[in-house]
């Protein structure tokens, strides 16, 4: 620690801390525009001057020192603040009673408040530009835009799209997309991070204007009439009485704008972030606090919210009547359901009946779903949909290191000075992480290997990018690891004190050699050899894999290898390494954590042990079943096969998500009864018998667990729409219609119960989570959590990892002279999976309305496609029809079809192969043949999405072109230490 004195008050300071830090936390206002945490210096604004030994700094890029004397109101220090701020106020008309941007927290507004403005000294100057418009979400208005940088800092170096820069060189500069492009014409992908930091109204929410304040949603004139009486006044008046005016309009917004913490309903990142809500009219979405997220969200988590007053949400509960479906009182559909699965349960036994719970819903729902199926119908027939991602990976960790979850934090991806990403589009799939990954790589140094078939952006900026042939991930993977133990690069220290097996892995390699994997995966030996040496010469490595690698045959077998790799290489136990295997939903995680899996119990404790039994048994005072149950898979093969008669899902497409969609479907009509819980009509509601109307995340409470293990709360934004009931209801009134007796009143009691039977959550209870804290399982009854797993031990009995050998089979469905072509499929950014969520938002469906197939330069050339030309994908279980889209992310023969569609569902072409470990479909392993047609339309991705932008990189906002203005000069009259960026 070192002493420093601010006005003449000694306070201790961490030696690297930024001056502007030390004084926020002493409590001492000092002024400061541009600075945000965040960011970090942005150093534009120059309001933050101080005098530090008699010279005048910038307090947000100065370090504190031992024996500082900071003088924060100094003559010269005020003088100086006071100049930076009229020249911003000469940037930006202030009219705060008539904005959207009253609302407590407006940098300008509160700065000119502290600093005691009254009035401008330099009159403001309006910019040549027009407001622009042009994207659906957000848009930017010149003239009161006070140039701080703040949005360019944040495109530039926290999301990283690159898409923001400002012409200082201009006379008149301002914020640029792509240098000078629309905004809608541009690269930005709406992440929505410029937004939420800009520090005044410059860029807004769209759904924030005219609905914020009382009188901002008067016709333009109005409010231009009413701008001008402000202006007219000031004179006058000066700034002091206008701001008294403005804050006492201000006050009465707090009255009815609620601000209420949720968690992203979409991917398993994790994103949280408050919600401002005026009645049901969402205001906006503003991150800040979120511990996986900060002021980070992509396009989904900070504007995909159309969903939630849909005019086609589901209100009521909806019975079958031959072809049609009838509306009904929830009294009478849940005692038709329990009477019908009471029926079948009867006549069938209770194996003949089947749960999947939802990875959208919260723990405590999935929680209750499973123990709906086994402690009140008797079965452990209950799945969810990590069965189509996830287990794979939860498999290949369950070997090796004995935790089923990643193994660190995102912070850790931070850290690492390697990272590996596998079958994984991480900036479309979880775009949040990505943006940690793109940073470190580009600020800090961090290198990165990008393994997939696509050239997507991760892979465009890789330092290495490796293109294997399709599921031949484990072949190369197992080659580095020989690789590294026989030309002593592997981490033997690490070896001999911590892994178990290495003689009987090292066996299991001898077929992967080098040769054999460059000519099984098509990556020459040069590059595989330079992927071994960096991954030796790291310090830290994280490996982050996804549905390209867990998709397949041997999905788990290639988790399994890349686990096994982390071991030799010793990347497990310290900060900056370790195993990622990116969950999907927001709560896929949570859901096989909490017991919706036909082999575990809540918290992974196998059904088959008498000991787990018996603690469930005595706390829910029934007898349970031994056996495991059927997951997704085989309920829909044992469906076919007439042994399993009735099923109750929860917000699952499973007839579109599944593989084989045909065949599923067909099992969808043979069940006797079958009910669906969702917040629309999907797809899966057709073949239903009962349709329940469930709430979405913003209607009720409850916790999620995102991708790094944290489970976070989740509040309830607004009252369920009427008709509808959180899904947690619905499961306890089928539960009690069959007798159950359940009497949770809030699902806090739930999550009660589930620590007390669950070790690994011992330590969960909601006080533990309120507003932003969030924990990482396994917590201890004290609440002790682990962000980084295996810190003193791996968690096996004996506290050390294994290798387990893994041999080579290959993947299946390879194409022929008929099935000429692979195919392989994903998410899109903009849509979260088939999009029955993201449709609903307007913004979102206009970008990316509709699939398609990517089609390759080379390929296209040869078969006569162009961007839009339709073509017919026909495999061996079925065939789409959609347009093409030629595209160099695609290379060869390879083709590849995004997930959003109900319509032409990629499903529709996969297959009933598996993952003979985890029953996980191969959806990567699809071969099929297209037939070009006459017809050809409009490009399927319109011009106005993001990905035909053209970003500018640069290193933020490039503050020393600022001061290299001629009309530039330092505020105040001391000589300004001018820093370079930290
Ligand atoms: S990508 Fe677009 S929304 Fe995101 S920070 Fe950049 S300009 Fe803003
Ligand atoms: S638009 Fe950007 S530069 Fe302008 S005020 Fe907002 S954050 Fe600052
Ligand atoms: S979809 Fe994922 S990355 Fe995007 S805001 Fe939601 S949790 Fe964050
Ligand atoms: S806060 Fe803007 S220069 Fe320091």
């Amino acid at each position: 620690m070192v002493n420093v004195a601010i006005d003449g008050v000694v306070q201790e300071a961490q030696p690297d801390e930024l001056l502007i830090d030390l004084i926020n936390r002493s409590g001492v206002s000092v002024p400061h525009v541009c600075y945000h945490p965040q960011l970090g210096p942005v150093q534009t604004c120059d309001t933050c001057m101080v005098e530090v030994n008699g010279r005048l700094v910038r307090a947000c890029a100065t370090p504190v020192a031992e024996g500082m004397r900071i003088s924060t109101k100094s003559a010269k220090a005020s003088a100086a603040q006071v100049e930076a701020f009229d020249r911003i106020l000469s940037n930006h008309l202030l009219y705060c009673t008539v904005c959207d941007n009253n609302n407590g927290n407006c940098t300008v507004h509160n700065t000119t408040k502290l600093l005691a403005i009254e009035h401008q000294r330099i009159p403001f100057r309006s910019k040549p530009y027009e407001v622009d418009n042009t994207n659906p979400f957000y848009r930017y208005d010149p003239d009161q835009c006070i140039l701080c940088g703040r949005c360019v800092e944040a495109c530039q170096n926290v999301e990283v799209n690159e898409t923001l820069s400002i012409n200082w060189e201009d006379p008149n500069p301002r914020v640029l997309w792509d240098g000078g492009s629309t905004i809608g014409e541009s690269s930005c992908v709406s992440c929505g991070h410029c937004v939420t930091v800009c520090p005044c109204n410059a860029l807004m929410e769209k759904t924030m204007l005219g609905h914020a304040g009382f009188l901002t949603s008067l016709k333009k004139s109005a409010l231009s009439g009413m701008i001008d009486v402000v202006k007219g006044v000031e004179p006058e008046t000066g700034y002091g009485s206008i701001l008294q005016v403005s804050e006492a309009e201000e006050a009465m917004r707090e009255h009815r704008i609620r601000k209420t913490k949720t968690v992203c309903t979409y991917c398993g990142v994790g994103c949280s972030f408050d919600v401002w809500t005026r009645d049901r009219h969402i205001l906006k979405v503003a991150p800040e606090h979120g511990p996986a997220n900060g002021i980070s969200t992509c396009v989904k988590g900070k504007f995909g919210w159309g969903h939630i007053n849909s005019d086609d949400r589901l209100t009521t509960p909806l019975i079958r009547e031959g072809d049609k479906f009838r509306q009904a009182s929830w009294d009478e559909a849940l005692s038709l359901v329990a009477r019908r699965l009471s029926e079948i349960k009867a006549n069938d036994g209770p194996d003949s009946l089947a749960f999947i719970s939802s990875s959208k819903c919260t723990n405590e729902e999935s929680y209750l779903m499973q123990k709906l199926a086994r402690a009140v119908i008797g079965t452990n027939n209950v799945d969810n949909c990590s069965r189509y991602c996830q287990s794979p990976a939860t498999q290949g960790l369950f070997r090796t290191v004995g935790y089923g979850g990643d193994s660190g934090s995102i912070s850790d991806m931070e850290k690492a000075d390697l990272v590996l990403i596998i079958g994984s589009n991480t900036a479309e799939s979880h775009p949040v992480i990505a943006t940690r990954v793109k940073s470190a790589h580009k600020l800090d140094g961090q290198k990165l290997i990008v393994s997939d078939l696509r050239e997507h952006e991760m892979a465009r900026r890789a330092d290495l990018f490796l293109h294997p042939k399709p599921g031949t991930d484990l072949f190369w993977l197992n080659a580095i690891s020989r690789y590294l133990l026989d030309n002593n690069l592997a981490h033997t220290k690490f070896l001999d004190q911590w892994v178990n097996g290495l003689d009987a892995y090292r066996k299991s390699l001898e077929p992967f050699t080098m040769e054999a994997a460059a000519r099984i995966s098509g990556v020459s030996q040069e590059t595989l050899k330079a992927v071994a040496h960096m991954i030796a010469d790291a310090k830290a490595m994280c490996i982050l894999w996804a549905m390209g690698v867990t998709q397949h045959t041997q999905g788990s077998d290639t988790s399994t290898a890349i686990s096994n790799l982390l071991l030799v290489s010793g990347n497990y136990m310290r900060p900056g390494t370790g195993a990622y295997p990116l969950r999907g939903h927001n709560n896929v995680q949570g859901a096989s954590d909490h017991g919706s899996m036909p082999n575990m119990l809540p918290g992974y404790q196998s059904v088959d042990d008498p000991g787990v039994r018996q603690r469930f048994e005595a706390g829910w005072k029934v007898k349970l079943p031994s056996t495991k149950g059927l997951d997704n898979h085989q309920m829909v093969e044992a469906i076919h096969a007439g042994k399993l008669k009735a099923m109750y899902l929860i917000g699952e497409e499973m007839s579109i998500v599944d593989s084989n969609a045909n065949y599923v479907g067909d099992a969808f009509a043979k069940l006797a009864f079958f009910v669906v819980q969702d917040i629309f009509f999907s797809n899966t509601c057709r073949y239903a018998d009962v349709v329940l109307p469930g709430a979405p995340s913003l209607e009720k409470e409850g916790t999620f667990t995102s991708t790094e293990r944290r489970i976070q709360r989740l509040y309830q934004v607004l009252e369920p729409l009427e008709g509808c009931k959180p899904d947690w209801k619905i499961t306890q009134g089928i539960a009690n219609q069959l007798g159950a007796g359940w009497h949770y009143q809030h699902p806090s009691e739930v999550m009660d119960e589930i620590a007390s039977l669950t070790p690994m959550f011992a330590g969960v209870n909601y006080e533990r989570l309120a507003g932003y804290k969030s924990l990482q399982w396994p917590v201890a009854a004290d609440g002790t959590d682990e962000p980084l797993l295996y810190t003193k031990r791996f968690a096996f009995p004996d506290g050390k990892a294994r290798l387990f050998p893994v041999s080579w089979i290959g993947p299946t469905d390879q194409p022929d002279s008929e099935f000429d072509l692979h195919l392989n499929n994903g998410r899109l950014l903009e849509h979260f999976h088939e999009g029955n969520l993201t449709y609903r938002t307007e913004g979102i469906r206009e970008r990316t309305p509709d699939t398609f197939v990517e089609v390759s330069p080379e390929l296209a050339e040869e078969r006569g496609i162009q961007s839009g030309t339709w073509v017919q994908l026909v495999s061996r279980y079925g065939q789409v029809r959609l347009r093409a889209l030629v595209t160099d992310r695609v290379h060869g023969r390879e083709l590849y079809m995004p997930m959003n569609s109900v319509e032409s569902p990629v499903n529709q072409l996969t297959s009933s192969h598996t993952d003979p470990v985890t029953n996980t479909p191969a959806y990567k392993e699809t071969s099929i043949h297209m037939n070009v047609l006459a017809e050809v339309g409009e490009s399927p991705l319109p011009r106005i999405n993001s990905r035909f932008g053209h970003p500018t990189p640069q290193n933020g906002v490039e503050v020393e072109r600022k001061w290299k203005r001629p009309d530039y000069a330092p505020p105040g009259n001391g000589l300004v230490q001018l820093q370079t960026k930290q």
